[in-house]
């Protein structure tokens, strides 16, 4: 090439959840069945979409020929405002942007962003937001910590300083319910934490896609509530509980445009750059005030929250009896982390692979590995099992994250007591 045409973020741009994919695909060609448990997609794991949602979306595709067409570029004006009136007139239509889902969103959200500010965002964290803020800035993505043996809450401590001493911190980004952790943050966390941002004039992205995936007992505060005038801004979307992931469909709900001219003039930017692509899917958005408003809807929701509690309950029980491990029960989002214990990782351990293709596959892939994707790696190999390396969520703890979608409730408990297995036997080896 003439000039140098890659992207100065390029190397920032990883995504473990899809990347583990391709060596499963792998392992499975060469003869070992594989339970999927990388991914957040309900429907790739079997959940049925109830009918009298695909009756809703069959009826506006036979008789409403505008669901075909484009749409308004910040979104249909009666689904922006229906959204708008239930947030107790904290915003209005005019505050939503619609996304072709919500990692749409987050790459707007950051490329669109002023280069030399940065997104404090909590570690582990959701990918895409950690990889798409390091691009941005062509730099390591910022943390603060989240602590596993403080029910995985954030350091506020730690949040706290780096934001102090370093003035190109310029938002705080939050992922409530949290993924990979199925934390739920407290209110008063909120509070303290739009407190901070606050004091040092910064705004706020929460990722409330998990919103309404939330169980034990556990209660929802969403941004909108206590956000007082701080600028910021809440992500939203249909993927995870419809579900429908496949519909591309999330927005953006901005709040306290009016209380800052920088943060509105940002906010105008994203609206700018997505007329640029003329306008989000038309269809889902047709659909959502009807979905969302149904009266089954609710009881639907609640359905599949029991169901998520009931798999977190049984990754606490088996994870709890698994030494060299820490597991916090999940109360939100789909997933549940386990961590290593630190110091319990080596480059040197494994487990037996019965398939010798399998064998000299992975053998060959491992070196040099993350401790954690190592330990994956071989999980993977051995049983079948696809899970993803916490290394793979920005974090400095290795562990992984499994999902709670697995439908068939012995399924899921053997899975796990086949990875509570795999976790003893690879901690107990030594050199291969
Ligand atoms: C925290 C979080 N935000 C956003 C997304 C992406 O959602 P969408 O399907 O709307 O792109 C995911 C998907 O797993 C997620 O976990």
């Amino acid at each position: 090439m003439r000039n140098n045409i890659v992207y100065s973020g390029a190397d920032e741009l990883t995504y473990e959840i899809r990347e583990i994919v391709a060596v499963a695909k792998t392992v499975e060609s060469l003869g070992v069945p594989i339970a999927w448990e990388n991914i957040g997609d309900p429907v790739q794991k079997g959940h049925k979409v109830p009918t009298w949602i695909k009756e809703i979306v069959r009826d506006i595709v036979m008789l409403d020929d505008s669901a075909f067409g484009y749409s308004p570029t910040k979104g249909l004006t009666e689904t922006r405002q229906y959204i708008a009136e239930r947030r107790n007139n904290k915003m209005s239509a005019e505050d939503i942007l619609f996304f072709n889902g919500l990692g749409d969103a987050i790459s707007r959200v950051y490329s669109n962003l002023n280069r030399n500010v940065r997104v404090i965002g909590p570690n582990p964290a959701y990918s895409t937001h950690s990889s798409a803020e390091a691009a941005h800035a062509n730099a390591p993505h910022l943390t603060y910590r989240l602590d596993p043996n403080n029910n995985w809450l954030p350091d506020l401590d730690d949040l706290r300083n780096k934001i102090k001493y370093n003035p190109a911190i310029g938002g705080i980004l939050i992922i409530n319910p949290d993924n990979p952790t199925g934390m739920v943050y407290p209110r008063q966390t909120l509070i303290e934490m739009v407190n901070i941002a606050k004091e040092y004039d910064l705004f706020i992205v929460a990722d409330e896609i998990y919103a309404n995936i939330v169980y034990g007992g556990t209660v929802m505060t969403e941004l909108h509530d206590i956000i007082g005038d701080v600028p910021g801004m809440a992500m939203k979307g249909l993927s995870k509980e419809v579900p429908w992931p496949g519909s591309r469909c999330g927005w953006v709900e901005f709040y306290n445009t009016d209380k800052d001219a920088n943060f509105a003039r940002y906010v105008k930017s994203l609206v700018d750059s997505k007329m640029l692509e003329v306008c989000s899917t038309t269809l889902p958005q047709k659909a959502l005030p009807l979905i969302l408003s149904d009266g089954r809807y609710p009881d639907y929701l609640a359905a599949n929250n029991e169901m998520y509690n009931k798999r977190a309950e049984i990754v606490h029980d088996v994870m709890s009896g698994v030494n060299g491990v820490t597991c916090v029960q999940p109360h939100g989002a789909l997933y549940a982390t386990v961590v290593f214990d630190q110091g319990m990782l080596t480059s040197q351990q494994s487990v037996p692979i019965d398939n010798n293709a399998v064998k000299d596959y992975i053998e060959q892939l491992v070196s040099g590995l993350a401790p954690d994707k190592r330990f994956v790696y071989y999980l993977l190999a051995a049983t079948g099992i696809c899970v993803v390396p916490l290394s793979g969520f920005n974090s400095d703890l290795p562990g992984f994250r499994i999902t709670l979608l697995e439908t068939d409730e012995v399924k899921f408990k053997t899975n796990l007591e086949t990875i509570a297995a795999t976790i003893g036997s690879y901690l107990a080896s030594t050199a291969i």
